[in-house]
């Protein structure tokens, strides 16, 4: 925990150290692989499969990592879902420290996504599928709903940067979100 002179902020850790260079480096390998494409194929198959082994790693990171890092601290069931957004909708929804519970379910859709485009470019990959036109579909819509999910969670973020002014990209930077707000949501 960080205090900030003068403000009386007080600051705490919500994002381990693990967790954001995850994140970026999952951000940086996607934007590689569409940078790519086909014309760099053995580049894009390369950050792919680092794609692939960032997702597997936060999966793992989920059930053994810090506090804010486990799903069991961000996946809310079907009720909590449906009350945060009604009262997203009228305007009082509470502020969490870690991830709310719609974000917690785009961090789910984003790494369950990302991993299944990985998982059709491997097949594709392989002797047995190798110019199955279904395969071919299947990663490159994928591809694209990653690009659409992404679109969505960054609208998320801005959104949420707002209501709560708060920068959230600087938090996954550093890691530290302030700390008011009754401890912060399902902190
Ligand atoms: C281990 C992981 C991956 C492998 C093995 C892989 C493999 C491939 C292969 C073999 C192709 C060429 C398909 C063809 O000939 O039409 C391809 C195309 C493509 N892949 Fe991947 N890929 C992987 C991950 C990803 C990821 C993470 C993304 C983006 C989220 C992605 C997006 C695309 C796109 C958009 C194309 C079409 C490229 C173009 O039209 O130039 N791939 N991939
Ligand atoms: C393909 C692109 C992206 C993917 C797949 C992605 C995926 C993710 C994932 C899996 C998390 C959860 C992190 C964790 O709990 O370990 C997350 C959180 C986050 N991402 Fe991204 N991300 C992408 C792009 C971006 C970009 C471009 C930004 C900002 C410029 C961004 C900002 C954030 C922030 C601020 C959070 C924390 C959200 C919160 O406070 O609840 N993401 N993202």
């Amino acid at each position: 925990m960080t205090f900030e002179r003068g403000t009386a902020t007080v600051r705490v850790k919500v994002w381990d150290l693990l967790q954001r260079a995850l994140h970026w480096s999952l951000v940086a390998s996607i934007a590689l692989c569409w940078w790519a494409g086909e014309a760099r194929l053995s580049l894009h198959i390369a950050f792919g499969w680092a794609a692939l082994a960032i997702v597997a790693s936060r999966g793992a990171w989920g059930f053994v990592g810090s506090r804010y890092a486990r799903f069991s601290g961000f996946v809310a069931g079907a009720r909590t879902v449906l009350g945060y957004t009604c009262d997203l909708l009228r305007g009082r929804e509470r502020r969490y420290l870690g991830h709310n519970p719609l974000g917690g379910w785009m961090v789910v859709a984003l790494l369950v996504c990302v991993a299944f485009v990985c998982i059709t470019g491997i097949l594709y990959t392989t002797d047995h599928f190798w110019g199955m036109a279904w395969v071919e579909i299947a990663h490159r819509a994928s591809a694209w709903t990653v690009v659409a999910l992404a679109a969505l969670h960054l609208a998320g973020v801005a959104f949420t940067s707002w209501r709560h002014r708060e920068n959230l990209v600087a938090a996954m930077l550093s890691g530290c979100k302030k700390a008011d707000d009754a401890g912060g949501g399902k902190a």
